[in-house]
């Protein structure tokens, strides 16, 4: 169910191929594939308010007016290493977008994010900036990684990911109300560990086959 601050996009594509996800017999490379065909349904409605602007082309029988995407390229910007997982399906959508990243991980013991990485195009702050993590659980790292991409100049971004805790929704929306979540679930809460129930373990060693 979306709220004021999350977006949830429940297409039942996306619903189906999350449901696969979650399977914890689901291999690596079936992971990381369904995660890129999810990327490329989340962004397709993340997307739906981008402005166009009318151009005049010749079709083989006449003139006309017809509506192309006005302004900046956008930026994505990827929170490593899981973020990874969502940008190559965006990109294959949107090949001109701009991108950037922002290294994070979360300390097992504080849940602190802990920064390792910061790249992002000079021009950021023309831009529609749409970052990307799979997972939104403490909200630390999309925190941080937004505090820093503001930093450099964004004003206008989107947050995009896969599985969000009530928690990390709460917590994000306080630290930076003026960014949209888009999520295609709301999980039911954080364990002791600071991990999503029922989740889907932890998204980079699924993507990337690192347990
Ligand atoms: C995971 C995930 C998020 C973060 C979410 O990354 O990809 O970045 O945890 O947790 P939070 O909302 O509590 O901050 P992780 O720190 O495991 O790093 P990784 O992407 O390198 O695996
Ligand atoms: N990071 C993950 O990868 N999974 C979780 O459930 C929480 C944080």
């Amino acid at each position: 169910m979306s709220n004021a601050a999350a977006k949830v996009i429940d297409h039942p594509l996306i619903q189906h191929k999350l449901t696969l996800m979650r399977e914890k017999s689901t291999p690596t490379a079936m992971f990381r594939e369904l995660l890129r065909e999810i990327s490329l349904l989340l962004l397709y409605e993340v997307a739906r308010d981008l402005p166009l602007v009318m151009k005049e082309i010749e079709t083989p029988l006449e003139k006309m007016q017809s509506p192309t995407l006005g302004g900046k390229k956008l930026c994505l910007i990827s929170i490593l290493r899981a973020g990874d997982g969502l940008l190559q399906g965006m990109l294959d959508l949107i090949p001109s977008a701009r991108v950037g990243h922002v290294g994070l991980y979360r300390d097992p013991k504080t849940l602190e994010a802990v920064e390792y990485y910061f790249k992002v195009p000079h021009s950021i702050g023309d831009r529609l900036c749409i970052v990307v993590d799979p997972m939104l659980a403490t909200a630390h790292s999309a925190i941080a990684a937004i505090d820093r991409v503001k930093a450099a100049g964004a004003k206008k971004i989107k947050f995009v990911c896969l599985l969000a805790a009530p928690e990390g929704i709460e917590t994000f929306s306080k630290a930076h109300p003026d960014v949209q979540i888009f999520t295609a679930a709301i999980d039911r809460e954080l364990n002791d560990h600071g991990y999503i129930l029922p989740g889907l373990g932890d998204a980079g060693d699924r993507i990337f086959g690192t347990k």
